[in-house]
């Protein structure tokens, strides 16, 4: 075993001796004070994506919920991901659900949370993304509603508006399973209502900024397949700029292992969730065309389900429970394993394998 693997081997041992949220909390903090080790990343060229004026330096983002607070951006990129999604971040700073609301499945992988969007709010995070500075990768930023706003329509609003400049993407996700009521935001009119007020709010930005911030959606596997291709049909009529497929799943496949843990209330994420979310992912190219740009999500912790998130129509893909379990050499596993997979199929970029499994997973059935 290298000594990388060994270090990264034995950081994960220790902060599995911990409760997750404590957990999770000192892997903040050791990023954010510079003391977690770095291993060095991968260069290529054929991993690079252009989006607009964004180039993402790889495929391979953090996912939201893991900086809620935006902390460790750029300690996030030196870990060697090429996009780091900061939130979900909301209007006013919330203590989320009582503790504990975090829980490890570790014989399946995976992960529960409950967390109701924990975070320091709009003022605080903005000046701290503000102080950082410029980072060098590719920053997104989350925003949501908080629970207890009378008009959750307006607290997205006000996220665009005010993370529009530091911003090289937003996120609007209405997919948390959290927040009583948030996941109605996804119904057709409500939906349309909603991101017709966010793009609104994005092109009035358009003169300060002198470009056009672009905005994605992020949504739920837990839709069946009429309400995933209205869900399409109002972000193509809406001109919303991508989607990210997707958030955790409040459903409980019968086929986890910690039968005990899985009766906890949350979403949850990891490789249970690995199946379902790809399925969503490529339903939702099918529906939306080659075009639109789309990051897969959920239950990435091998190379291999990165390559497979790619070919089921994935323009780049994001992770959170994978770190948990594997810890920060997966990045740099999974962008080596591009790398090569660019080589051998011998093309010019990955993003020419983008959705060539496609049918494959888009005919797979959602409703179990
Ligand atoms: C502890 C935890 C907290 C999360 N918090 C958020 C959040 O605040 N906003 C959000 O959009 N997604 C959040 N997510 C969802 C992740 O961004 C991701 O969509 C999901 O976990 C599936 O990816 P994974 O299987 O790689 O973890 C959270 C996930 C976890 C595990």
């Amino acid at each position: 075993m290298s000594i990388e693997n060994l270090i990264n081997k034995v950081g994960i041992r220790a902060l599995h001796c911990l409760d997750p949220e404590t957990s999770h909390n000192a892997t903040i903090k050791m990023l954010a004070s510079g003391l977690a080790p770095t291993f060095g990343q991968i260069e290529d060229k054929a991993l690079e994506y252009k989006w607009g004026d964004l180039t993402f330096k790889n495929p391979v983002g953090m996912a939201a919920g893991f900086d809620k607070n935006a902390e460790a951006i750029a300690p996030l990129m030196k870990l060697g991901f090429g996009h780091v999604e900061v939130g979900t971040v909301t209007p006013l700073p919330q203590e989320g659900n009582p503790k504990p609301r975090n829980f490890r499945l570790s014989a399946d992988r995976a992960v529960i949370n409950r967390y109701g969007f924990n975070n320091d709010g709009h003022d605080v995070v903005y000046e701290r993304i503000r102080k950082a500075g410029r980072t060098p990768g590719v920053l997104g930023i989350n925003v949501g509603a908080n629970k207890l706003s009378e008009d959750r329509v307006a607290d997205y609003v006000l996220g665009v508006k005010r993370f529009a400049e530091l911003a090289d993407y937003l996120t609007a996700n209405i997919s948390s399973p959290n927040t009583p009521g948030l996941r109605d935001l996804q119904e057709k009119d409500a939906l349309g209502h909603l991101l017709t007020a966010i793009m609104e709010a994005r092109n009035e930005q358009e003169d300060r900024l002198g470009r056009k911030v672009p905005v994605m959606l992020k949504i739920a596997p837990d839709v069946a397949d009429e309400a995933l291709k209205e869900i399409a049909e109002v972000v193509l009529t809406s001109n919303v700029d991508g989607m990210i497929v997707s958030n955790t799943t409040i459903a409980r496949p019968a086929t986890l292992k910690d039968q005990q843990q899985a009766k906890e209330a949350g979403g949850l994420s990891g490789a249970p969730l690995f199946e379902r979310a790809t399925i969503a992912l490529a339903k939702t190219r099918r529906a939306v065309g080659p075009d639109l740009p789309l990051f897969g999500v959920g239950g990435v912790d091998t190379p291999e389900k990165a390559a497979a998130k790619i070919f089921a129509g994935a323009n780049q893909i994001q992770l959170y429970s994978g770190m948990v379990y594997e810890g920060q050499t997966l990045v740099k596993k999974i962008n080596h394993h591009l790398s090569r997979l660019v080589a051998a199929r011998k093309v010019a970029n990955l993003q020419e394998l983008v959705g060539i499994d496609n049918d494959i997973w888009a005919d797979k059935s959602l409703e179990n």
